[in-house]
């Protein structure tokens, strides 16, 4: 395709919604509205609704006044998957291949290019799009963190401070009781969330996956702190954490999702082992999905604006098949091809490991 021939874009959100992604509806749109009289497609509900042929054009007016607003104008899916869907057939779950009927409504709508708003299965969904001859660019959204090829995902900003507005709010009532207060904190198996709100909260221990903890190592300093007379502790928990050599604690299974595990409980688990092992009373907060919800904080109205200027830049330059990314301060575009399928997960180098530890935060381990 020629930078003149772009005359319709789809756009949609998919996977677990995130603070941030009408900032990048609105930067897309209007960029392209704007500049290039492009009109775009809002496509519903993820690619459930290229699935369903669900979309609808969107004007001026509908991407204006929401740069604030949490979740999606566009609703979202984390399970509709064009190339190998989930659906109930007979009481049980059978896996179709709905790729032909997609394709057909991709170009019933005379699509020239979808920008596609999502974490690590909406890129690997992308990149097949991609494959069938549909082009496609990527903007990265996650509170994880955890996508490949970009320094920050939007959304992870929000989340941390949710995070560390929690623990704060814990402290006082930790201190007020002499307790040890565990925070679950999200983020699948990598622990960028836990990092971030544990060290801007103060978190006496941080627990993530990527470093499995020792029990032993944890009483002893929840048990350190009570004898020098700080008498509460508190410990920021991935909900990906385990201890070394043993299990995740797994919440429920999605069966029709495409990542069907969701993981939740450590935190009372690792709490009840604690008082059980120092006889220091326990008590365990799940932030859960309060960490997606409500108003993005002005670094990611910022940063989800410059990816979707990012995405609109790279549609009028006819550079297709690309992710947006933030590399330093810079937006670059990193192939698809390079991006699904994978998880950045803390190295284990990390100068935030570091700068916990310097403080005097315990990671359940000995580095
Ligand atoms: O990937 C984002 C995330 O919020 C994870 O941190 C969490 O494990 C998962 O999604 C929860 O998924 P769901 O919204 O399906 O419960």
């Amino acid at each position: 395709m020629t930078t003149g021939s772009l005359r319709r874009v789809g756009i949609l959100t998919g996977g677990g919604d995130c603070p941030g992604l009408n900032a990048v509806i609105r930067a897309v749109a209007k960029s392209l509205m704007v500049k290039k009289h492009i009109s775009v497609i809002g496509i519903e509900d993820g690619f459930q609704g290229l699935i369903e042929n669900r979309m609808r054009e969107l004007k001026w007016g509908d991407v204006s006044g929401i740069l604030q607003s949490g979740g999606t104008i566009l609703g979202t899916s984390n399970k509709a998957n064009p190339f190998g869907n989930p659906v109930m057939q007979d009481g049980k779950i059978v896996i179709v291949d709905l790729s032909e009927q997609t394709l057909k409504h991709i170009e019933k709508w005379q699509l020239d290019a979808i920008v596609c708003i999502g974490g690590d299965g909406t890129m690997t969904i992308s990149r097949k799009l991609m494959e069938h001859g549909v082009p496609v660019v990527g903007v990265p959204k996650t509170i994880d963190n955890d996508l490949y090829g970009t320094d920050v995902t939007f959304g992870y900003d929000t989340a941390v401070s949710i995070g560390a507005e929690a623990i704060d709010r814990i402290h006082t009532t930790a201190q007020s009781h002499h307790r040890v207060m565990l925070v679950e904190i999200m983020g699948r198996y990598a622990g960028w969330l836990t990092l971030g709100a544990g060290i801007a909260g103060g978190a006496d221990v941080i627990l993530i996956p990527e470093l499995e903890y020792d029990l032993d190592i944890i009483c002893e300093k929840v048990e350190e702190r009570s004898r020098i007379g700080r008498r509460f502790s508190i410990i920021a928990v991935s909900e990906g954490a385990k201890p070394k050599g043993g299990e995740l604690v797994v919440s429920r299974i999605v069966k029709d999702s495409v990542e069907a595990v969701r993981l939740g409980g450590i935190s009372l688990k690792l709490g009840n082992e604690i008082e059980d092992r120092t006889g220091l009373e326990t008590r365990a907060t799940v932030l859960g999905h309060l960490q997606r919800g409500g108003s993005p904080t002005a670094y990611d109205r910022i940063l989800a604006t410059r990816f979707g200027v990012g995405a609109a830049d790279l549609l009028v330059q006819g550079r297709l098949n690309q992710m947006v990314a933030l590399r330093g301060d810079q937006i670059v575009a990193v192939p698809l091809q390079e991006v699904g399928g994978r998880t950045r997960k803390v190295p284990l180098d990390s100068p935030m490991l570091d700068v916990a530890e310097a403080v005097g935060t315990c990671l359940g381990v000995t580095r």
